[in-house]
C-alpha cells in the first residue's frame, strides 16, 4: 500500500518492497566489519600527531611498553617493510607513520595489547618529540602553494571551455561577478572507522567497512608486498561511508602488518576525533563566477574558477566544472581550477564530491543575475534549459529538468510568490522562498554478477557490490526476481565480500546501475538456457516453439499460445538442480580489458560527460525558509524536491535517498562545518557534540517527488542512480530563499545567524 515513505511507482519505477535486510538491521543481526568475531584479538590503539608540520625528533616507548599487557608498538622505526601507495583511486594518500609530520592527527604509533584498555591507556603515554614548523591551515595562511588542476590531477586533464567568454561578457545586458565559499566538512558515519585484520598461514582476511571491497583488497596486498589472492576483505554492511570507506587509508597496512607480527587477529576502532584526521574529508573551496545574459534572460557567458584545498603530499581536487559547464546554454564557458596544498590530511570523496560545491556556487549565482534580470529564478533556466553541452555539443541522452521545476514547483505553490526580497513577512517571521537545480552525473562501471536459480524458483545473486545503508540488497535482488519471474522473497543477495565476483566502488552513485545490468545479462542468460532446453527437446509442452518467445514467470516457461512447462520439469531435462551463470556488463566506451582492469580494481567509471551522450540525472528544489527579524534564527518549514533519474528501481529505497540528500542539503546550508584552529590547522570541533548537523527538530516538511523518465541510452538497465543527487543544489536553494526572506545575499556556507544580522 503506498504512503510517503513507499510511493506508488509512476512510469519506469519498481515496487517500494521494503528492505530485504530491514529485520537485520532493526534487531541488530546485521554484521558490520568490527561485529565479525575473531578469535583471541590483540587490540589497537592509534597514537596520532599532535603538531600539523615538522618532524619525529625523538620517541620513547618507555613507559607505554611498561602498561600490563601491552604487546607490541609500531612506529616508523619498526614498519619500513610497508610499501608505498601511488596516490589514486585506489588509495586516499601516500603517507606514512612517520618521521615526518604532514598534519594534525597523523598516525606516528600504533599500539597493540591484550585489551582496548591497556592499548588506550599506553598509547596516552607514547613520548613523542617534535621539530615543529608552523603549518598553513587554509585559505589565507602563508606558504600555501597552487597547482593548476589540469597539469596535476587525473580527475580533470583539461578545463571545459568554449568559445570568447570575454567578448560575450562584454556583449551581456546584465552580469554578476560573485565570489562564493564553502567549508571543510567531516562525514561522520555513525560507525567509526575500524579494521580488523586475521592471518590464517599466509591468507589475510580484512573487516573493514568498505565501499570497495576489490580495491581495499588489491591496494593492502601492495601495501603489504603481497599477491592480491592472499587477501579477502569482508563487509556485508557499512554504517554509513559517504566517500570515506572507498580507499585504502594508512590505517590498514599497519593493522595487517600488526596481525603478522603478532601471529595474532588485531582489531582496531578509532575513535571520533581520529576519523577527522586519519580518513578523508570533503575540501574547503572558493569559487569566482562571472555569469552574463542578454536582457531577455538568455545566457551569453559563464566563467568560474574554482580553489580547493589539498594535502601538500597529494593532489586530490574534486573540479565539478566538469559537470557545472555542461548544465545551461551558457553560450561561452571558460573553467579553471587551482589545488591549493595546505599542511593538511588528503580530503576525499564526500556525497557528490565534485557538484555539491560547484553547483552551489552555480546556482546561487544563477540566482543573483535572475534578480538582478528581474526574472523569474525558475523561468530563467527554462529559457537556459538544453538538449545540447555547450561544451562539446554533445546531446544528452535525456533530461527532465523543466519537468522536476514543474513538479515540484506546482506542489509547492511557486506561483504565489512575491519576487520582492522582505515582502512575504508574516508578524515576526520574514519568509523566503527560493528553488536551485540538483544535477548528479550518470555513472557506469564495468561489473560482474552470479546468478544461481534452483528449480523451485529459488535464486541466489552474488556480486562483491556494497550495501551502505542505501538498499542495494534490495534493488539488486529485485532485478533478478523480476528478470526470472519470481516474487523478491525468493531471492537472496550477497554482496560486500571479494571472494564474490567483483564490482566497481561503490561511489559515483553507480551501483544500482551497473550491477543490476550485470545481473540482467546473468539472468537472460539462465533464461536463455531453460527456453533452449524446453523448446528443443523432443517431447514435452513447449518442444518446437520459438525459444525466443518463451517467458519465464511464476516457476514454469510459458510459450504465447498458452503451452506451459513447470520449471523442475527444464532442469530435470537438464539433468541438472541448479543454473549458475556469471555475467560480465562492460559499459560502451570502456577499454577492452575492463573485466581484467575491474579484477585488478583498476578500472574506471564512464558516464557523465564522458560518453556519445551526456548522461546526467536531475532535480529542482523549492525551499521555504524563515528567519525571525529580530534574532535572525533560520528554520526550513518545507521543502519539495522533484527527481528524475531513468529507471527507479524501488520507490522507496529512491524517495529515502532523495529525502535523506535534501536533508543533507540543509546541514550544509545552515549546520554543517569543520572549525580549524588556524595556528596549529588543527580541527576544533572534531565530535558529534560540536559538528553541528540538523536533528528532528530541525528538520519539517521535505516532500519527495518521483519524475518519470525514460532512458535506454545510459545502461541496460535504464538506471542513472540518484544516491549523490538530492543534496545537490539544496544549500543554494536555501540560500537563495535567505536572500527572498532577508534582502542578503550570502555567498559561503553555513549561512549562521551572525552573517545576516542586521547593522
Ligand atoms: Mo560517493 S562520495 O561517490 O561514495
Amino acid at each position: 500500500m503506498a504512503n510517503a515513505a513507499a510511493p506508488a511507482p509512476r512510469a519506469n519505477m519498481g515496487e517500494p518492497a521494503p528492505r530485504l535486510d530491514a529485520r537485520l538491521k532493526v534487531t541488530g543481526e546485521a554484521r558490520y566489519a568490527s561485529d565479525f568475531p575473531v578469535s583471541n584479538p590483540a587490540f589497537a590503539y592509534l597514537v596520532t600527531s599532535t603538531i600539523a608540520k615538522g618532524r619525529i625528533t625523538a620517541l620513547d616507548l618507555a613507559e607505554a611498553r611498561a602498561v600490563p599487557g601491552v604487546l607490541e608498538i609500531l612506529t616508523h622505526e619498526n614498519t619500513g617493510d610497508l610499501k608505498a601507495v601511488a596516490f589514486g583511486s585506489a588509495s586516499t594518500s601516500t603517507q606514512q607513520l612517520g618521521p615526518e609530520i604532514d598534519h594534525d592527527g597523523q598516525i606516528v604509533a600504533v599500539v597493540l595489547a591484550d585489551t582496548f584498555e591497556a592499548a588506550r591507556d599506553a598509547a596516552r603515554r607514547v613520548r613523542v618529540t617534535y621539530a615543529a614548523a608552523t603549518p598553513s591551515a587554509t585559505f589565507g595562511a602563508q606558504g600555501l602553494t597552487e597547482d593548476d588542476a589540469t597539469k596535476v590531477s587525473e580527475r580533470i586533464k583539461e578545463a571545459p571551455a568554449a568559445g570568447d567568454v570575454e567578448a560575450a561578457l562584454a556583449a551581456a545586458d546584465v552580469a554578476i561577478d560573485a565570489e562564493y565559499a564553502t567549508p571543510t566538512q567531516h562525514h561522520n558515519p555513525i560507525e567509526l572507522f575500524t579494521t580488523t585484520c586475521a592471518w590464517h598461514d599466509n591468507r589475510l582476511t580484512i573487516y573493514e567497512p568498505s565501499q570497495f571491497v576489490y580495491g581495499l583488497k588489491n591496494s593492502t596486498a601492495k601495501k603489504l608486498g603481497i599477491d592480491p589472492g592472499q587477501v579477502r576483505v569482508v563487509s556485508p554492511f557499512v554504517g554509513g561511508a559517504f566517500g570515506a570507506k572507498g580507499q585504502l587509508t594508512p590505517r590498514t597496512g599497519l593493522i595487517a602488518l600488526a596481525a603478522k607480527r603478532l601471529n595474532r587477529p588485531v582489531k582496531l576502532v578509532a575513535s571520533r576525533d581520529q576519523g577527522f584526521t586519519i580518513a578523508t574529508y570533503r575540501a574547503e573551496t572558493r569559487h569566482h563566477i562571472r555569469l552574463g545574459a542578454k536582457a531577455d534572460g538568455k545566457l551569453v557567458g559563464y566563467s568560474h574558477q574554482g580553489w580547493e584545498i589539498s594535502s601538500r603530499r597529494d593532489p586530490y581536487c574534486v573540479a565539478g566544472v566538469e559537470d557545472s559547464a555542461r548544465l545551461y546554454a551558457f553560450g561561452a564557458v571558460r573553467t579553471k581550477v587551482n589545488i591549493v596544498h595546505a599542511d593538511r590530511n588528503t580530503p576525499g570523496f564526500m556525497r557528490s564530491p565534485p557538484v555539491v560545491p560547484y553547483i552551489y556556487a552555480l546556482e546561487t549565482a544563477m540566482d543573483e543575475l535572475a534578480a538582478k534580470l528581474r526574472m523569474d529564478p525558475v523561468e530563467f533556466r527554462r529559457v537556459n534549459d538544453t538538449m545540447t553541452d555547450p561544451v562539446s555539443g554533445k546531446p544528452y541522452s535525456s533530461r527532465s529538468l523543466m519537468q522536476c521545476y514543474d513538479e515540484a514547483g506546482g506542489a509547492f505553490g511557486w506561483k504565489r510568490r512575491d519576487p520582492r526580497p522582505g515582502s512575504m513577512r508574516d508578524d515576526d517571521w520574514l519568509f523566503g522562498w527560493g528553488c536551485a537545480t540538483a544535477v548528479y552525473p550518470t555513472h557506469v562501471a564495468t561489473a560482474t554478477a552470479r546468478v544461481r536459480l534452483m528449480p523451485d524458483g529459488k535464486v541466489r545473486v552474488q556480486s562483491a557490490a556494497h550495501e551502505l545503508g542505501t538498499g542495494a540488497y534490495t534493488v539488486i535482488g529485485q532485478m533478478a526476481a523480476q528478470e526470472l519471474g519470481v516474487p523478491l522473497a525468493a531471492t537472496t543477495v550477497e554482496l560486500g565480500d571479494s571472494d564474490l565476483p567483483p564490482a566497481m566502488v561503490a561511489g559515483g552513485s553507480n551501483t544500482t546501475a551497473s550491477t543490476c545490468s550485470a545481473v540482467m545479462k546473468a539472468c537472460a542468460a539462465i533464461r536463455e538456457k531453460l527456453a533452449r532446453a524446453a523448446t528443443t527437446a523432443n517431447d514435452g509442452p513447449l518442444a518446437g516453439r520459438d525459444p525466443g518467445q518463451v517467458v519465464l514467470k511464476d516457476v514454469a516457461l510459458t510459450a504465447p499460445d498458452g503451452a506451459t512447462e513447470k520449471l523442475e520439469d527444464t532442469f530435470r531435462r537438464l539433468g541438472v538442480s541448479a543454473i549458475e551463470e556469471y555475467a560480465e556488463y562492460a559499459p560502451e566506451g570502456v577499454k577492452p580489458d575492463a573485466v581484467k582492469s575491474l579484477y585488478a580494481s583498476k578500472g574506471a567509471m564512464t558516464g557523465g560527460p564522458k560518453g556519445r551522450k551526456l548522461m546526467y540525472a536531475m532535480g529542482a528544489e523549492f525551499v521555504e525558509v524563515r528567519v525571525n527579524a529580530a534574532t535572525r534564527e533560520i528554520r526550513v518549514p518545507r521543502m519539495v524536491g522533484a527527481f528524475a533519474a531513468g529507471r527507479l528501481m524501488n520507490t522507496r529505497t529512491a524517495r529515502s535517498q532523495l529525502m535523506g540528500g535534501m536533508i543533507w542539503g540543509i546541514s550544509a546550508a545552515l549546520h554543517e562545518s569543520t572549525e580549524i584552529d588556524k595556528r596549529n590547522a588543527r580541527y576544533v570541533n572534531d565530535n558529534l557534540a560540536d559538528y553541528m548537523v540538523p536533528v528532528n527538530a530541525d528538520i519539517e516538511e521535505v516532500q519527495v517527488i518521483l519524475v518519470p523518465e525514460e532512458d535506454h541510452d545510459v545502461n541496460p538497465a535504464g538506471v542513472k542512480g540518484l544516491g549523490e543527487l538530492a543534496n545537490v543544489g539544496t544549500a543554494a536553494a536555501v540560500s537563495n530563499a535567505v536572500y527572498h526572506a532577508t534582502g542578503m545575499r550570502i555567498r559561503k556556507l553555513p549561512i549562521r545567524i551572525e552573517d545576516i544580522l542586521q547593522a
